[in-house]
């Protein structure tokens, strides 16, 4: 793992800067790849990504929530963004992490939380996914996911490719929507792969054995060697183009996406709000010639 990954990986994970960010209101070029700070700014983007018959899965920005209120503030933001979906009669659903709703405070808290949203989602048939996080909050969204799907249907959640156990994760999840991705955090070599080789070798794996099952997936990358070999795969086998679909970050090879949707169904990831450091940092850490966005956004200030 390069040093450049590894040093934005820490300014993600840095409070200080974190609280200071949301402070400092939208700076450093964070506006190309965060679709706004508030609900109707997102929505304007949903819009415009709808018309282009992209669809979009919502994130209300926002991670490691140490207290209550912010956790409880958060949980009533996405509803009020699942209302904001029924209302604008966009094409979305949601994406959700959990310790922006109380992981880290009380798993009985969070799983109150997300009870709430998902049933205020479900009423609206809005999808939910929740995003996986880094290794230690794994197994608790696992285990929040199987208490919900007793619950509710639509409700799924992510495999990171880098990570050993995934595998037998994907196939203890046989019934659950999923999303496929490579991984964002930095993990030990106790528990994932550390080369790009690995990894990618691994997300292939993982993606054919995923699309020989009968149930919807998303192929969540912005690598073209991933999405045409994940291409030629479908076409050798058969796979119906309605058992799966490709996501992009928003704001990340548009392009891409739009020409992908003339075949395939697309989704985009729009996240929103003002807390939009930490994410901001790990795209920098995933493509450190993403600092160019950072450049480009000061400079045209
Ligand atoms: P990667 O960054 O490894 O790039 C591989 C190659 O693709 C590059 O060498 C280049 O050739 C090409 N490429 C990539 N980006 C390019 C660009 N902008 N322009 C031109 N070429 C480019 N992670 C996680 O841990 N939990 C989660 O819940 C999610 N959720 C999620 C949702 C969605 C919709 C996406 C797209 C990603 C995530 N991720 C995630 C992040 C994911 O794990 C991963 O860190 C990033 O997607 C970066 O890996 P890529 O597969 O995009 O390719």
């Amino acid at each position: 793992m390069g040093i450049t990954r590894s040093f934005f990986i820490a300014l993600s994970n840095n409070r200080l800067l974190n609280s200071g960010a949301k402070k400092w209101g939208f700076q450093l070029g964070a506006a190309k790849v965060v679709a706004g700070t508030d609900i109707p700014n997102m929505m304007a983007s949903v819009r415009a990504l709808n018309e282009d018959g992209i669809s979009a899965t919502i994130d209300r920005l926002g991670e490691f929530v140490t207290s209550r209120e912010e956790a409880t503030q958060a949980k009533n933001e996405i509803i009020q963004t699942a209302e904001a979906i029924t209302e604008a009669g966009v094409d979305a659903h949601l994406s959700v992490k959990l310790t922006q709703i109380g992981l880290d405070i009380d798993e009985q808290f969070c799983l109150e939380n997300i009870r709430e949203i998902a049933a205020e989602a479900e009423q609206r048939r809005i999808y939910v996914n929740l995003d996986m996080e880094n290794y230690e909050h794994l197994q608790p969204t696992l285990d929040i996911l199987h208490t919900l799907r007793e619950e509710f249907d639509s409700v799924g959640t992510v495999i990171q490719a880098y990570l050993f156990r995934s595998e037998q994760d994907l196939d203890a999840l046989q019934n659950v929507r999923l999303r496929l991705v490579k991984g964002a955090y930095q993990e030990s070599e106790q528990v994932a792969y550390q080369s790009a080789e690995e990894v990618d070798s691994n997300f292939l794996k993982l993606i054919k054995l995923r699309l020989d099952q009968p149930v919807f997936t998303s192929i969540a990358t912005h690598d073209h060697h991933i999405i045409n070999a994940a291409i030629d795969y479908v076409k050798e086998q058969g796979i119906p183009n309605d058992r799966f679909e490709f996501q992009m970050l928003y704001g990340f090879r548009t392009d891409l996406l739009k020409e992908l949707s003339e075949e395939y169904q697309v989704t985009s990831y729009v996240p929103f709000g003002k807390d939009w450091y930490g994410y901001f940092m790990r795209r920098l850490a995933e493509r450190p010639q993403n600092i160019q966005l950072v450049l480009k956004g000061a400079l045209s200030k």
